[in-house]
């Protein structure tokens, strides 16, 4: 009893405090414009509760190095998904070449079709290493011991964790965009079969979108995973975690539930939903907080969906129910068809039933 009410005490007095906090932050707010960078009233005992800039934040001095090396990788993000958005396979040529052996100059119409797209392709997965190794540097820097615990981290390295948020928005993205153009794998193994051929009968294929054997390889792996820019990141972030011993999982994986959760309040919290100034936020916020809790279930020993999970998955996919029908479906559909552990026997039947 004594014990409740004290509890209850605390949170009243969390409330006040956060109460008075946005009162004062809101006067500051004002007048500083576009300095505006945190509202802050983190209880332990509660989720991580703030409110990160996405639309403004601005490295400090000390997120500067890091915020640079990865802002040169985004700054190429938006034209990857524009190329690929405008990506139309050589399906027609490929088609005509294949139905006609004998007809030499369709074998060469749909050859000088194939190799321009090729290299897109190569451009694209050569994309992927690059944000992989941003990936890198910014969970090495969020998770660096300059602060205790990843609220802290996001909360003093907001610009990073922007950054962070935009790299899993561009994600979700391009695999989005490549599950929906079977074109991609067609010409990539039309490519090969027919550089095999001409290897065999040694037709000189050299040009600037040749690409080796090994090389060839990669890409088709890539490419034949169903969300291969997640897989990259997943990878990414395994390799991450194995490569630094001394360096709990959970400190990596504690940032990216941190992530969900910050995501999730923000967007269920009206007070902190109508700062955003844009719609266009909330669909960046929705789906950031999906690819966080995505990532988290392959990165983490028993994923996103069992008890132990710190993502509150239920809490989630209410947030995501709850917006306008058909604007989230994609989303669900990430969470029901691209996650590791959904299916798991240890999932609740609740969660399971919430996905169907
Ligand atoms: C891992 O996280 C814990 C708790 O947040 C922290 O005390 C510890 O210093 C972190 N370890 C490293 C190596 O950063
Ligand atoms: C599943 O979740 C529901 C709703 O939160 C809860 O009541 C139930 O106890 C959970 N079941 C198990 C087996 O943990």
């Amino acid at each position: 009893m004594l014990g409740r009410s004290l509890a209850k005490r605390k949170i009243n007095q969390t409330v006040f405090l956060c109460i008075l906090g946005a009162f004062w932050f809101d006067i500051w707010y004002h007048n500083m414009g576009n300095l505006l960078k945190v509202l802050t009233c983190t209880d332990l005992e509660q989720e991580p509760n703030f409110f990160l800039d996405f639309e403004n934040a601005q490295p400090t001095e000390a997120e500067r190095e890091v915020w640079e090396q990865v802002d040169v990788v985004l700054k190429d993000a938006k034209g990857i998904l524009d190329e690929l958005q405008a990506y139309k396979g050589a399906g027609q040529e490929i088609r005509e070449a294949i139905q006609n052996p004998s007809d030499e100059a369709l074998q060469e119409q749909a050859w000088a079709a194939v190799v321009p797209l090729v290299g897109k392709l190569k451009k694209f997965y050569e994309f992927s290493q690059r944000l992989e190794a941003a990936l890198h540097s910014l969970l090495g820097a969020l998770t660096s011991e300059t602060y205790s615990d990843p609220t802290q981290h996001l909360e003093r390295e907001q610009a990073l964790a922007k950054q962070f948020a935009e790299i899993l928005h561009f994600t979700l993205r391009f695999d989005e965009l490549k599950m929906t153009n079977p074109a991609i794998q067609n010409d990539f193994s039309y490519y090969r079969r027919t550089l095999s051929r001409m290897r065999i009968n040694n037709v000189p294929a050299e040009g600037e979108n040749e690409v080796n054997n090994e090389l060839a390889n990669r890409i088709s792996l890539f490419y034949a995973d169903a969300t291969p820019m997640l897989k990259t990141l997943s990878d990414g972030t395994t390799k991450f975690v194995s490569e630094n011993k001394n360096l709990p999982i959970e400190n990596t994986t504690d940032c990216l539930s941190t992530m969900a959760s910050v995501c999730k309040v923000m967007l269920e919290t009206p007070e902190y939903r109508s700062r955003f100034t844009s719609e266009e936020t909330v669909s960046f916020c929705l789906r950031v907080m999906v690819g966080v809790i995505i990532l988290y279930d392959y990165v983490h020993p028993v994923g996103a969906f069992a008890k132990s999970s710190k993502i509150d998955m239920k809490g989630c996919i209410k947030v995501l129910k709850d917006q306008p029908p058909n604007s989230v479906e994609g989303l669900l559909n990430a969470l029901r068809y691209t996650t590791k552990h959904l299916n798991d026997d240890s999932t609740n039947k609740t969660i399971k039933s919430m996905l169907q």
